[in-house]
């Protein structure tokens, strides 16, 4: 009888969050994109997928997996590109050595489960598509680098490509046709710049109405200031930011952070027809930060808003009273503070109806911060 036994292998993997966002592909099958992006990786405490990968000829013949407990369709492109890049490298390992049991023809069965709402802008698919490759390349015992897997989680999702590191990660676009040098690298480890703090406020959990997907394949065919963004915006604040990164220079970082979110959400404006995802509670939160930075008389706190109207705020540890303390002082009654112990400050330097409109908008808030990479664990969800 042929070998019935159940190999199996967990991980965890971050969320990451873009200061140069990615938006446009050159080649939507390979997930090639117009403009390499740099992204910061948030702790796994707060916002992580965990998932276990495992393969049996016990199994049904059919690859499955399971999202929090519920069957998604495995046969799409992305999912496909990811299992067979990953048997291959298996395969190449069992071919040098015939010891090996062969993994790589036997029926995977994925289990995932996110701590956080799904498709709700809150880059669900990068830390799931991470979590999907790395789980795997641990099942198969591939000797593979972050950078070599990011290669194959990159077509699953492009932004899950940088989730395969944890602290500040640059996503190189490359140039060639075949994507191999389009890859995620490490710009500095979270141990670089640990004090970076991010709040979330959740403005929606809600699934998104325009995927990325589709939005960024319509700005590159319809706008033109997409063009000037991806030819002259990009490559000047990829080089302002892994400068300010290395510097650990909040200001540097805040603004191009800011003016990198505006420029892509203007070009999803310039996109015909329009993309929208900031609401009016999105441009809330950016008039709070606003008053924020004013009050303090320099830039203290960044927002950055993804394909949804959830904002994410960067400041550094030593501004949370000045930061998160003036926002929970403004909207305290919302959830999520309980989870660090933020002492509410006056909040009468924020503008009232800003005020107003977060307390109706916002559903939660999300404290977190900069953290590390996937983390192999051996709790099994199988
Ligand atoms: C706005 O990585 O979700 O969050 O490659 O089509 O899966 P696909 O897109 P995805 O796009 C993320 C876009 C963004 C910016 C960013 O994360 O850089």
């Amino acid at each position: 009888m042929a070998d019935q036994k159940i190999y199996q292998a967990s991980t965890t993997a971050p969320v990451n969050i873009a200061v140069v966002k990615y938006w446009g592909k050159r080649d939507p099958k390979l997930n090639l994109p117009t403009n390499s992006s740099i992204s910061v990786t948030l702790s796994q405490a707060d916002l992580r997928t965990h998932t276990t990968a495992a393969c049996s000829a016990s199994f049904p013949t059919s690859d499955s997996l399971l999202l929090n407990s519920s069957p998604q369709d495995v046969t799409g492109a992305r999912t496909q590109a990811c299992f067979r890049e990953l048997r291959s490298l298996r395969a190449a390992l069992e071919a040098s050595d015939s010891s090996l049991p062969k993994l790589s023809t036997l029926p995977l069965k994925i289990v995932s489960e996110n701590n956080f709402p799904t498709a709700a802008g809150l880059a669900s698919s990068a830390a799931g598509f991470a979590a999907l490759v790395r789980a795997i390349a641990n099942l198969y015992e591939l000797t593979s680098s972050p950078t070599e897997l990011s290669r194959i989680a990159r077509q699953g999702s492009g932004s899950a490509c940088r989730s395969l590191f944890g602290g500040y990660v640059a996503w190189q676009m490359g140039t060639k046709d075949d994507g191999s040098d389009s890859l995620a690298v490490e710009v500095a480890p979270a141990s670089h710049w640990p004090t970076m703090r991010a709040l979330i406020l959740v403005a929606s959990a809600k699934q998104k109405k325009v995927s990325s997907t589709s939005g960024m394949q319509t700005t590159v065919a319809t706008s033109e200031l997409f063009q000037r963004r991806a030819e002259v915006v990009v490559p000047k604040h990829m080089e302002e930011m892994e400068k300010a990164i290395k510097e650990k220079d909040f200001e540097a970082f805040g603004k191009v952070t800011m003016m990198e979110s505006n420029s892509f959400h203007s070009t999803c404006s310039d996109t015909f027809p329009p993309i929208r995802y900031m609401n009016d509670v999105s441009w809330a939160a950016v008039g709070v930060v606003e008053d924020i930075n004013r009050k303090a008389g320099k830039i203290v706190a960044a927002y950055t808003f993804d394909a949804g109207p959830n904002a994410v705020i960067y400041y550094e540890e030593a501004n949370t009273d000045i930061v998160a303390g003036v926002v929970k002082g403004a909207l305290g009654s919302v959830s999520g503070w309980e989870s660090r112990d933020i002492k509410a400050q006056a909040s009468d330097v924020l503008d009232v109806a800003d005020v107003e409109v977060l307390n109706k908008g916002i559903t939660r808030v999300i404290l977190t911060q900069v953290g590390e990479g996937p983390i192999r664990t051996e709790e099994s969800l199988i």
